[in-house]
């Protein structure tokens, strides 16, 4: 039910329940004043007929004296007069009333109205005088004065309802706008304002309004802005993934074609000068310098062999981290014995997934690489954990704790892009009770899948 039918419907019941009790009130009150009237009025009546009466007999017969005085008399308010001989019959009555002639009340009003007073009679010698109180003109005044009420109170309702209908449109043309204006935001049109109003109250919420909608459209401003950053940052770690796919298939290629190519070539070469210097016929000389050659060319091999191992671990074929950072621990107390490295692997890290295994071997390669660089460190800790959803690596050292300075470094910083693109996050910095601290974190996505 809209607003102005409600208001008009109240206000309706308002004035219906008004009218009821002044209804009550005003017929209450003009049956109590007729009463009173026609009482009055016969009471006077009664006096006057009854004087008349006493006199009458004194000044000849009765009924002629009695009959000639009514006859001057005529009308009396509010009172019938008959006057009956002995024998019955009816000698005179008076005139009926001109006043508002022919109109009469309606019934049921004239029932309620009625004023109770009975008829009075009084007796005469030869005649007899019936005085019956006649309030049919008191309760006619009492109906056209209601109804005239009653036509005042109707003109005043029409014209109060139409001027509250007509208030109402006036009042809420801004609420249409309001509507109008929320219509268009559900539609996705946030640029819309609404004018100012004259009236306080709605002036306030069409400036709210004006307020949501310049929020809304900042915001839909600002998730497009966030889309487009995010497709850009999604190109963007795709980019990365497919560069760093790029570098290990180049870094399998170069360990490959080491392996297979120069490591061949030069067991060729250790082999050759090994039996040269075996040679009979070789003399002490040529012997010293093949055995050198062969020297040399074991030393190349197992170079070439470590390259090669760095380059692309073969346990990263099998996508086990754990077995790959064992491997490089060896490694790295075999080359470096005067800095402790401790690593702990806590968790099952046998499968998870080429890319998640590189991300993190070549994170603590590059780490460890580091240490050496910069670190001047005793000890190394790699904390190594695997849970359902995440894998954290904590590689920590007890060194300078250099901070990090601006520069074309290039290695935690690729370290950070390979495990964003991954969806995950690295920290590094100095540690305050002294060394560095990395730590990377990359969540595991099922069956080894990045996003
Ligand atoms: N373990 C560490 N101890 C002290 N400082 C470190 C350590 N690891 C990194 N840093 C500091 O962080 C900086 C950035 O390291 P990052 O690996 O990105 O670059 P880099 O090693 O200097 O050069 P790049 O790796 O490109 O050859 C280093 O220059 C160094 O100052
Ligand atoms: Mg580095």
């Amino acid at each position: 039910m809209s607003l102005r039918l409600r208001l008009n419907l109240l206000l309706g019941l308002l004035n219906l329940g008004f009218l009821a009790t002044l209804a009550v009130l005003t017929t209450s009150n003009m049956r109590a004043s007729i009463q009173e009237e026609i009482t009055a009025a016969h009471r006077v009546t009664v006096q006057l007929l009854g004087t008349a009466a006493q006199t009458s007999s004194l000044m000849g017969p009765a009924p002629a004296v009695m009959q000639n005085f009514l006859q001057r008399l005529g009308r009396v308010r509010a009172n019938e007069i008959r006057l009956y001989g002995t024998d019955g019959r009816l000698r005179y009555v008076s005139p009926p009333s001109h006043y508002k002639e022919g109109r009469v009340a309606p019934g049921i009003f004239v029932h309620l109205m009625r004023a109770h007073i009975d008829k009075t009679l009084i007796d005469l010698p030869g005649a007899r005088l019936e005085i019956i109180p006649d309030d049919s003109r008191a309760v006619l005044d009492a109906w056209d004065d209601l109804t005239i009420l009653f036509l005042l109170w109707l003109a005043f309702f029409v014209t109060l309802h139409l001027a509250l209908l007509w208030f109402l449109r006036h009042l809420l043309r801004p609420a249409e706008a309001l509507l109008g204006g929320l219509d268009q935001l559900a539609h996705g049109n946030f640029s819309v304002q609404l004018p100012p109003s004259p009236v306080a109250e709605w002036d306030e919420l069409t400036s709210g309004f004006n307020t949501v909608a310049v929020a809304l459209q900042r915001g839909q401003r600002e998730q497009r802005q966030l889309a487009l950053t995010t497709q850009a940052l999604t190109e963007n770690r795709e980019v990365t993934q497919m560069i760093e796919a790029g570098i290990e298939a180049e870094r399998k290629r170069l360990s490959r074609e080491l392996h297979d190519e120069l490591g061949q070539s030069v067991t060729a070469i250790r082999l050759i000068a090994t039996s040269l210097a075996r040679h009979r016929d070789a003399g002490p000389e040529l012997a010293a310098n093949a055995g050198k050659i062969a020297e040399i060319a074991a030393g190349l091999y197992d170079g070439v062999q470590r390259i090669v191992r760095e380059l692309r671990p073969a346990v990263l074929e099998q996508s086990n981290l754990a077995t790959a950072l064992e491997e490089i621990a060896r490694e790295w107390r075999t080359l470096h014995p005067e800095i402790g490295l401790q690593l702990t692997c806590t968790g099952d890290c046998s499968e998870l997934g080429e890319e998640l295994t590189l991300t993190a071997f070549r994170a603590v390669q590059e780490s460890l690489t580091n240490v050496l660089k910069h670190a001047a460190a005793r000890q190394v800790e790699i904390a190594v954990t695997q849970s359902d959803e995440i894998l954290t690596l904590d590689i920590r050292d007890d060194g300078c704790g250099a901070p990090s300075q601006p520069g074309t470094r290039r290695g935690l910083a690729g370290m950070r892009e390979r495990a964003v693109a991954l969806g995950g996050t690295l920290e590094a910095c100095p540690v305050a009770t002294g060394g560095f601290r990395v730590m990377l974190s990359l969540p595991i996505h099922p069956k080894g899948k990045n996003p």
